[in-house]
C-alpha cells in the first residue's frame, strides 16, 4: 500500500507521515531528505546551486542513497555514512529550493523514491500528483503561515515573525514544486493537533479497508 502526503513546509507532514506509518506498521519515506542531501552535498563541494548541469553530475557520481532502516524509517547515507543528522538546518533551509525547481534535479531525485520497495507512507509536494499517482491514498495538508510557523519554532533558534516570513518566502520559491493531485483528500490542521490529523487520515483508509 502507498500512501502518499503532500503539503508546503512546516505543515505538519513529515509528524503526521511518520505517526501514520507506525499506527500501520508500514515504512515512512520523507522525499525532501534527499532534496536537502543534495544541497548539502552541493554547499559542501561549493557547486552554484543555479547550474543544473553541474548538479546533475555531481548526483549522478555521488554515493548518494536512501536506505531503509530496521524502525521502518529511511536514512540518507553519503558513501555509506549517515548524514541524516546534518539536513535541517538553517542554512540548507535557505537554499533547498533553489536546488529543488530543476527539472532533472527532480528527475533523479523521482527515480530514487520509485526504487521504494513495500509499502510506505511517503511525504513531499508532488508525491500524489507526480512521483506516485497510482498511490492508494493521496493526502493533502494545508495550514496558514502563522500556525505553520508556530509549530515549528520549537526546532530553530529563531523568533516568531522571522519564521512567518521565512516560510511564507519559502512557499513562494516552493510554489511550482506544490502540486496538489486531482484526487487527494485535503485536511485544513490549522485547528487540529498531530493526533487529530492522524486519526482523520487514519478513519479515511480504515473506511477504505484496504489493508
Ligand atoms: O519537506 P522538507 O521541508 O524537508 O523539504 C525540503 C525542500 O525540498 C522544500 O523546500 C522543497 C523541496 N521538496 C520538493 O521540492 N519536492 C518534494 N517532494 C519534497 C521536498
Amino acid at each position: 500500500m502507498i500512501i502518499t502526503i503532500d503539503g508546503p513546509a512546516a505543515s505538519g507532514k513529515s509528524s503526521v507521515a511518520q505517526l501514520l506509518a507506525k499506527k500501520l506498521k508500514i515504512a515512512f519515506v520523507s522525499s525532501g531528505l534527499l532534496y536537502r542531501a543534495a544541497t548539502y552535498l552541493a554547499l559542501k563541494a561549493d557547486i552554484n546551486l543555479e547550474n543544473e548541469i553541474l548538479l546533475l553530475a555531481m548526483l549522478n557520481e555521488s554515493e548518494l542513497r536512501l536506505e531503509p532502516e530496521p524502525n521502518n524509517s529511511h536514512k540518507i547515507t553519503l558513501s555509506g555514512q549517515d548524514i541524516s543528522k546534518y539536513l535541517h538546518t538553517d542554512k540548507i533551509d535557505a537554499n533547498v529550493s533553489i536546488l529543488a525547481k530543476h527539472p532533472k534535479v527532480r528527475d533523479w531525485v523521482d527515480e530514487r523514491l520509485k526504487t521504494t520497495k513495500g509499502s510506505f507512507v511517503i511525504e513531499g509536494r508532488d508525491m500524489g500528483a507526480k512521483v506516485f499517482t497510482n498511490a492508494n491514498y493521496k493526502f493533502y495538508l494545508s495550514a496558514s503561515p502563522e500556525v505553520r510557523a508556530a509549530r515549528r519554532l520549537d526546532e530553530r533558534l529563531i523568533d516568531l515573525e522571522e519564521m512567518i516570513a521565512q516560510l511564507i518566502a519559502r512557499d513562494k520559491k516552493d510554489y511550482k514544486q506544490l502540486k496538489a493531485a486531482n484526487d487527494a483528500i485535503f485536511i485544513a490542521t490549522d485547528e487540529l493537533s498531530l493526533i487529530e490529523v492522524v486519526e482523520t487520515i487514519f478513519k479515511k483508509i480504515a473506511h477504505g479497508k484496504d489493508f
